[in-house]
C-alpha cells in the first residue's frame, strides 16, 4: 500500500486576517497567511508536515512554492504546486500531481496544513479505517446545544445527537477521489462531501479536541498553550 498526503497550505485566510486587523477590504494583510506564522518558532505548516511524515510514503505540499520551500527546509516532499481559488481547486491540483508519478499512490490523506497537532492514533485510525471504506475521517460529537437563528432571534433548536465536527486528515481510496474531484463541481468545503454526494460510505474516526485548525487569532492563543510556550 503506497500512501501519500496532500498538504494545504494555499489560500490567504480569509477569516483570520479579517478578525486580526482593520486593514480596508481589498489591502495586503500585514501578517503571513496563518499556516505560515510561527508556533515555537516553527511554522505552522512544518508542524503539520512532520506530524504526517512518519505516516505516509510521500508528501505532496499544494501552496506557494517560495513560502512552502522555505517552511519545510529540509524535510521530504515532492515538487510543490501551486494551489486554487477554492480549498477544493488546491485539492485538485494535488491529486493531479500525485497522479501524474510514475507510481500514483494507492491510498491519499488530505490535510490542512493549518491543522498543526494530528494526534498519531488519528492518522493510524483513519488509515485503519480505509481497509473497510472508501473514505474515512476524524471528527468528535457536537457538545453544545445547536440553534438555527433567524432575523436575529432563536427559530429552533437542532437535534445535535447524530452532529459531528469533522476534521482533517481525510483518508480516501486514491482513484475514486480523483475521479470524484474531476466530475465534481459543486463547492464543498471538505472531500469527504464528495464521496456522500456520490454514495460512497465514510467511516467516523474519533477525533480530538486538540486536533485545532487555525482560523481566528484565538486559535493561535490555544495552540500556543498546547505547545506549551504559553503558560496556561
Ligand atoms: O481557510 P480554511 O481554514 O478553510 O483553510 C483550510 C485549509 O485549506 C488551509 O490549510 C488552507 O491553506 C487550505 N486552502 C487551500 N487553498 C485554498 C483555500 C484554503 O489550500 N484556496
Amino acid at each position: 500500500m503506497r500512501i501519500a498526503a496532500i498538504l494545504l497550505a494555499a489560500g490567504s485566510g480569509r477569516r483570520f486576517t479579517q478578525a486580526s486587523s482593520n486593514l480596508p477590504e481589498g489591502a495586503p494583510p500585514s501578517a503571513p497567511a496563518k499556516q505560515f506564522m510561527l508556533l515555537g518558532g516553527k511554522p505552522v505548516i512544518r508542524h503539520a508536515a512532520e506530524a504526517l511524515s512518519p505516516h505516509i510514503d510521500v508528501l505532496q505540499p499544494v501552496g506557494d512554492e517560495a513560502l512552502l520551500s522555505q517552511a519545510l527546509e529540509g524535510l521530504d516532499f515532492l515538487p510543490i504546486v501551486p494551489g486554487g481559488t477554492e480549498r477544493q481547486d488546491s485539492v485538485r491540483a494535488g491529486l493531479e500531481a500525485l497522479n501524474a508519478l510514475p507510481v500514483p499512490p494507492d491510498l491519499v490523506l488530505v490535510h490542512d496544513g493549518a491543522r498543526p497537532f494530528v494526534p498519531a492514533a488519528i492518522i493510524e485510525n483513519v488509515l485503519a479505517a480505509l481497509a473497510q471504506q472508501p473514505g474515512a475521517i476524524p471528527a468528535v460529537k457536537v457538545a453544545d446545544t445547536l440553534k438555527r437563528g433567524r432575523d436575529g432571534l432563536v427559530d429552533n433548536t437542532v437535534p445535535r445527537d447524530s452532529l459531528w465536527r469533522a476534521q482533517t486528515p481525510q483518508g480516501f481510496h486514491f482513484a475514486l477521489l480523483r475521479d470524484l474531484h474531476r466530475s465534481y463541481t459543486e463547492p464543498a468545503t471538505d472531500d469527504a462531501a464528495l464521496l456522500e454526494a456520490h454514495g460512497h460510505n465514510v467511516a467516523l474516526v474519533s477525533g480530538s479536541e486538540d486536533n485545532i485548525k487555525l482560523t481566528l487569532p484565538e486559535d493561535l492563543v490555544r495552540l500556543e498553550r498546547l505547545l506549551g510556550a504559553t503558560p496556561l
